[in-house]
């Protein structure tokens, strides 16, 4: 298990509050140091939360931040299980965001095919041997999962690739890899309600081959909970 810190907050609205202000001093470092904030956004109704929230939070720099989507289902971008779609609605439809800073996954072709654009896409963008985002937000479903990397998938295995396509109960999914999530500065797991309390205690308190423990980052590993997702962890957890 890599290390990571925790940070548990009273309820989903702290918690959301308190990324919100880390998202814009990660900006404003990231900004300053090299003139852009390069985030991968998850689907899912926790970062959604977060997505809602910021789309009401004055002054962030939308001029110099880039949005990717960690993950997508393979539907049309207004399609209503769109990770785009739902992105769309709770913050970039409320936002100054320029149109060519948004980088959604294109679900047109193939499955296969529009996995290897994204990759190329990024690859314009990064220009580096493997993205380097300076945020990955990330949430995880019951089973362990996170982005569209399913428990017993081949695509837990990809290493050589940015993107592949993921499977989940026999729909495609687009998703980064694990070491294109790995390769980022910030990665934060947003995690609340009391559904998700056994699977983190699986996560956080013993190794495993569940998805979300294969996540690491080149800066800090950040786990933000709600206290009823923190509820089954070790007393020393929550000290
Ligand atoms: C998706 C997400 C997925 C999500 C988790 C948690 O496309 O749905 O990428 O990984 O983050 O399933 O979702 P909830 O926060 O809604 O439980």
């Amino acid at each position: 298990m890599s290390s990571f810190q925790l940070e548990i907050n009273p309820d989903p609205t702290a918690m959301i509050q308190r990324a919100a202000v880390l998202w814009r001093q990660w900006c404003q470092e990231a900004v300053t140091d090299h003139g852009r904030f390069t985030v991968a956004l998850s689907g899912g109704s926790t970062p959604k939360q977060l997505y809602s929230y910021l789309a009401q939070q004055p002054n962030l720099d939308w001029e110099h931040t880039l949005l990717f989507w960690g993950d997508e289902r393979y539907v049309p971008h207004d399609h209503p299980d769109s990770n785009y779609r739902m992105t769309r609605e709770s913050l970039l439809d409320h936002i100054p965001i320029p149109a060519g800073n948004l980088y959604p996954w294109p679900t047109a072709t193939d499955p296969d095919q529009d996995a290897r654009t994204y990759q190329q896409l990024l690859q314009q963008v990064f220009q580096t041997e493997w993205p380097a985002f300076d945020l990955m937000l990330l949430g995880i479903g019951g089973d362990g999962h996170t982005a569209s990397l399913f428990p017993g998938t081949p695509a837990l295995q990809v290493e050589d690739e940015w993107t592949t396509v993921g499977n989940k109960d026999g729909e495609p999914r687009l998703t980064l890899t694990f070491p294109a999530i790995n390769h980022s500065r910030q990665v934060m797991f947003l995690v609340s309600g009391s559904g998700k309390a056994e699977i983190l205690k699986a996560l956080l308190t013993n190794p495993s081959p569940l998805p979300a423990q294969q996540v690491k980052a080149a800066g800090q590993l950040l786990w933000f909970l709600d206290r009823d997702a923190a509820a089954q962890l070790p007393l020393y957890f929550t000290l």
